[in-house]
């Protein structure tokens, strides 16, 4: 057994999560930790909102709110959201806590202390009647370069020129539109990147043989480019101000706390358990944990880069991620979601349309890992009604029903097995072993394409050994065949329990079990597993696990949802 530390990125609190969220790292690093943790794993699963910075400012000055208040009320909205697609996060917490002030305190007093901060006075936007600093996405005006009106202080959206915010024709606070802006002096506190970086580099070589690709790549790009010194302070109210003389009137940086957030939501979820192991057994000297993070593609020199970098300033010995699951994009009928424009489906919708397994297989079976990927009505209901209804409910309905009305609702006995029988077990147990190594490597769709295969064989031996024909002559030889498929029934929803929880859990309670009466699936045999349920054992056949969504409700999706 193995202590595994896995964090998903901390969406930030701004807006209603939609199901590019939840695919872009909430979903799988759900199914890993369930699965990791169904491997016989101490699993610590974390993950909370990302509350500091303007865009919180911003949002709830439009909806009239306290910016506590504001993300008090959106962080109850990702909170559900998180509830109703099942992820199972030891702790949802928020990087707004006290509990990440006080660490968040700490780590800058290290850096401090060991002579990684330094102190740089610049110029920047002043809005004297929003009476704050603008950050340069927050002025609009008029681009020199091609005279689009809604030029963004960064960059201009409609010829993508960057620019400084000063090059803007009439320029003015996207926050309130006035133009009484000036240029102000200010001071800031900045993390010493090129200071830190030997230490960096030092760190890094360690994980080449062990981060995707990509992830070092990326890493390995920012180091050859050279590292810059990273602002971590802003002239803004909400925040964590800075415990330093001088800086009391500012804040840290969002992106600053944020990864810092994983420790203080740990420590949140150790402060109200106090009988659980203390969140240092995670994070400070905890050299028999591995750390797994899960983020969107943007995030990964964060967390491969600044993050570190960090820590490794402090001097002390904290944990580092072992390894970085980056993700792609999901587009909505190949566009962006969007919430005013009411295009996309959002978490509550989807939740109120069906329930969280139809969203978690597709959107694990179309996971945006080697690139984007688009979702469509379309393409989601052929795939529940294919795969879910028709290969997964289906065997199991039919295997149930069968059993029930020529046998009755227990296990029946049968005789011993056949040749057919143990080629098909030997064909799923080859399957299962792939099924682990691509979960172990967290390759998600190859993954769920094994499962797929591992419940398409089930149907497949039911064809080729047809009881329903065999009990006209041999009903012993029938019990068998039917007997070993109610097992497969079983073996399914342990093997599903990772990517669909809820479907594992009802097809358990067909069998008068539930999800505590699973085996561990270390050293998973399917040899033994398809002897579990002995004869006599009782069953229900009951209702469907999946409903076939008809060509008009999805034309009902489609038109609800912006899809056409
Ligand atoms: O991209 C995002 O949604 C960020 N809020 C991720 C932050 S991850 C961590 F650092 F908190
Ligand atoms: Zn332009």
């Amino acid at each position: 057994m193995s202590k595994i530390l896995i964090t998903s990125a901390l969406p930030y609190i701004n807006g209603v999560p939609h199901l590019g969220h939840m695919i872009g790292c909430l979903l799988p690093s759900d199914v890993y930790a369930r699965y990791m943790r169904m491997m016989g794993n101490e699993v610590l699963y974390i993950c909370g909102t990302d509350e500091h910075g303007t865009a919180s400012e911003v949002g709830a000055l439009k909806e009239g709110l306290p910016v506590d208040k504001y993300c008090d009320k959106y962080h109850a909205i990702h909170a559900q959201a998180c509830k109703d697609f099942n992820l199972s996060f030891d702790y949802f917490g928020r990087s707004s806590s006290p509990q990440n002030q006080e660490i968040t305190y700490h780590i800058f007093e290290q850096l401090d202390k060991n002579g990684f901060v330094t102190e740089k006075t610049m110029k920047q936007i002043y809005s004297v009647d929003d009476k704050m600093f603008l950050a340069d996405r927050y002025i609009t005006g008029t681009c020199p370069y091609c005279g689009y009106d809604k030029a963004r202080g960064d960059q201009c959206e409609n010829c993508t020129k960057v620019l400084e915010p000063t090059d803007l024709i009439n320029p003015h606070s996207t926050i309130s539109g006035s133009s009484n802006l000036e240029v102000r002096e200010t001071k800031h506190l900045f993390l010493n990147l090129p200071k830190i970086e030997p230490k960096l580099e030092e760190w890094l070589k360690t994980k080449e043989a062990f981060w995707p690709d990509i992830a070092y790549s990326i890493a390995k790009k920012w180091l050859k480019e050279g590292l810059q010194p990273r602002c971590i302070t802003r002239d803004l109210k909400w925040g964590f101000p800075v415990n330093k003389a001088g800086y009391e009137d500012k804040v840290f940086y969002v992106w600053f706390d944020a990864p810092i957030g994983y420790i203080g939501i740990t420590k949140q979820w150790a402060d109200e358990k106090p009988d659980e192991r203390s969140w240092q057994e995670w994070w400070l000297n905890a050299d028999d944990v591995r750390y797994v993070e899960f983020m969107g593609k943007d995030n990964v020199p964060y967390h491969s880069i600044t993050f570190p970098a960090t820590m490794l300033g402090t001097g002390e010995n904290w944990t580092k991620v072992d390894y970085l699951k980056g993700f792609s994009y999901l587009t909505f009928e190949g566009g962006k979601f969007s919430k005013s424009e009411h295009r996309g489906i959002f978490a509550d919708d989807a939740i109120n349309e069906f329930s969280a397994d139809y969203w978690r297989y597709w959107l694990m079976a179309n996971a945006p890992e080697a690139s984007d990927s688009s979702f469509t009505i379309e393409n989601f209901v052929n795939t529940i009604n294919k795969d879910l209804n028709g290969v997964l409910g289906n065997f199991a309905q039919r295997v149930m029903k069968m059993t029930a009305s020529k046998l009755g609702e227990t296990i029946p006995e049968g005789g011993k097995l056949e040749p057919v029988d143990e080629e098909m077990i030997a064909t799923i147990q080859t399957r299962v072993d792939n099924y682990f190594r691509f979960l172990n490597e967290m390759e998600f769709r190859k993954a769920v394409a094994e499962l797929r295969a591992i419940w398409v064989e089930g149907n497949n031996y039911i064809t080729k050994t047809e009881p329903w024909t065999i009990i006209k002559e041999d009903q012993t030889r029938a019990a068998t065949i039917l007997r070993l498929c109610l097992n497969l029934v079983r073996i399914y929803a342990i093997l599903s329990a990772p990517l669909l929880p809820n479907t594992a859990q009802k097809i358990m309670g067909k069998f008068g079990l539930g999800m505590q009466d699973m085996p561990t699936l270390t050293n998973f045999s399917v040899k033994e597993q398809i002897n579990a349920l002995p004869s006599g054992h009782p069953f229900v056949v009951g209702e469907a696990l999946f409903e076939r969504i008809t060509p008009e409700r999805m034309i009902e999706l489609q038109q609800k949802y912006g899809g056409q």
